[in-house]
């Protein structure tokens, strides 16, 4: 199994291109259930979440050809691929591709809304805590879809005639639950009006992309996005947007170790409360023609308390990350995770390097400390595994990270694009 060594100590100083969104990447691809015609989207990472996805993808029949052409030579992974899915061949999404995932459930969506019945098995993914789908389930149940759960697969049914339109109020924000609801009504009878809805850029991205495809949704990015309902939907040609939370991480890893750093092909207004937690904390910030520029110089590192919520707050996914900055700050600061229960599985590990944290129901107290020594550390989860990183970037001596799949589902080429801008970062097979 890979394990990725860091010997800490070293400044970040050059050019890091950012990645398209795989939290993007993975709505949109399903979005070609949706529809007979070829789906392409360009600018799709190169991700083991992506690559499971394209094998779930391929058991409901989608036919998907890579275009591997770099984008930038020696540089990126971005592929184009394209998705047509003329028949729906299986309506089933087992249990063992589903537990390696929890998005594949959202296939849930597209299945029902063209062929009137879905079954498939309850998600997997990060063990970040209790998921549960009963956002899902009771919002298709608004659409007039027939669910039951049954040996762990959750059966659904439209009516004759297929789903029908309707209000929803979403009693708790979810990313998820917002695009499986969008996808089941651009087919619905009639128009479905999504109340509290999750605002991030993700679900403004499927929305453009379906929009492009010929539904009309409006709305997406306020909390009421309104679906009328179309009889079919077409191909189209998307690219999928800048990933907030690898740039998010990539501009903690250099406020952590000082350097200036431009993230390229990447935009600020994605995730503008992380990016103002970052700069109170040390670092600065600029717009730049290409993306975005962080420098770090002198100072040491300031403590900054956080809030996780919904978009636009302070994301979840990067909460991990931000922890370990703050593992080296000069001060205490406090992290609260107001999304996921379990969130904090990080903590445990960060302690191996160092780090002085304590843990009080959903809060975080992290008292910063002037030095961490490298040891080895496990991943535990996609988000946790990349903080780790952050922080061995930082520790003296030799951080050797086990379990890095977790890393490899949601991190295009880190390794190579944290080395190039001067760390010491290895990937050890044994
Ligand atoms: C997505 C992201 C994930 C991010 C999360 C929150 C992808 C592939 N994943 O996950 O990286 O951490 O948004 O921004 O895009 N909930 C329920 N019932 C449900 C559904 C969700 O109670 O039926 C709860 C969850 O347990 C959690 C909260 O709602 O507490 C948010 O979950 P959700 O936004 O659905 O997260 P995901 O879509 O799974």
């Amino acid at each position: 199994m890979d394990r990725i060594r860091i010997v800490g100590g070293n400044k970040l100083n050059g050019v890091i291109p950012i990645s398209g969104a795989k939290n993007a990447a993975l709505p949109l691809m399903i979005a070609s259930l949706l529809t007979d015609d070829t789906l392409t989207l360009e600018n799709v990472p190169h991700l083991a979440d992506v690559e499971q996805l394209i094998r779930i993808l391929g058991n409901h029949g989608v036919d998907i050809s890579v275009n591997g052409r770099r984008e930038r030579q020696g540089e990126s992974y971005a592929r184009t691929i394209h998705f047509t899915c003329r028949n729906i061949v299986d309506t089933t999404a087992p249990y063992e591709l589903v537990s390696k995932m929890r998005a594949s459930f959202w296939v849930i969506g597209p299945l029902l809304a063209r062929e009137g019945k879905a079954r498939v098995s309850l998600p997997g993914g990060c063990a970040i805590g209790t998921r549960p789908v009963d956002l899902f389930i009771e919002g298709l149940q608004a659409l007039s879809a027939n669910i039951e759960i049954d040996g762990g697969y959750v059966n659904a049914t439209a009516p004759e005639g297929g789903l029908v339109g309707a209000r929803y109020t979403f009693p708790k924000v979810s990313v998820g639950a917002t695009h499986v609801l969008m996808m089941a009504a651009t087919l619905a009878n009639g128009t479905t009006v999504l109340g509290n809805a999750a605002r991030e850029p993700e679900v403004v991205d499927l929305a453009n992309c379906l929009n492009a495809m010929g539904a009309k949704i409006t709305g997406q990015g306020t909390p009421t996005i309104t679906i009328e309902g179309v009889r079919s939907l077409s191909g189209a040609r998307h690219r999928v947007l800048p990933d907030r939370i690898e740039t998010g991480t990539y501009a903690m890893a250099v406020a952590m170790t000082g350097g200036d750093v431009i993230l390229e092909d990447t935009n600020m207004a994605l995730l503008d409360t992380a990016l103002e937690a970052i700069r109170r904390a040390g670092a600065e910030i600029t717009e730049t023609n290409s993306g975005i520029r962080v420098v770090r110089n002198g100072a040491g590192i300031k403590p900054v308390d956080i809030v996780t919520d919904p978009f636009p707050g302070f994301p979840t996914d990067l909460q991990a990350q931000f922890m370990g900055l703050m593992t080296k700050a000069n001060g205490t600061s406090h992290i609260t995770e107001t999304i996921f229960e379990n969130r904090f599985m990080h903590v445990q590990e960060l302690a191996r390097l160092g780090a002085k944290i304590s843990l009080s129901g959903q809060t975080a107290k992290i008292e910063g400390v002037s030095r961490l020594k490298g040891a080895p550390v496990m991943a535990t989860d996609l988000r946790a595994s990349v903080s780790l990183v952050i922080a061995g970037l930082a520790a003296e001596g030799e951080t050797m990270v086990s379990r890095v799949y977790h890393l490899d589902r949601g991190f295009e080429r880190l390794e190579e694009k944290l080395t190039r801008c001067g760390a010491h970062v290895e990937r050890v097979s044994d």
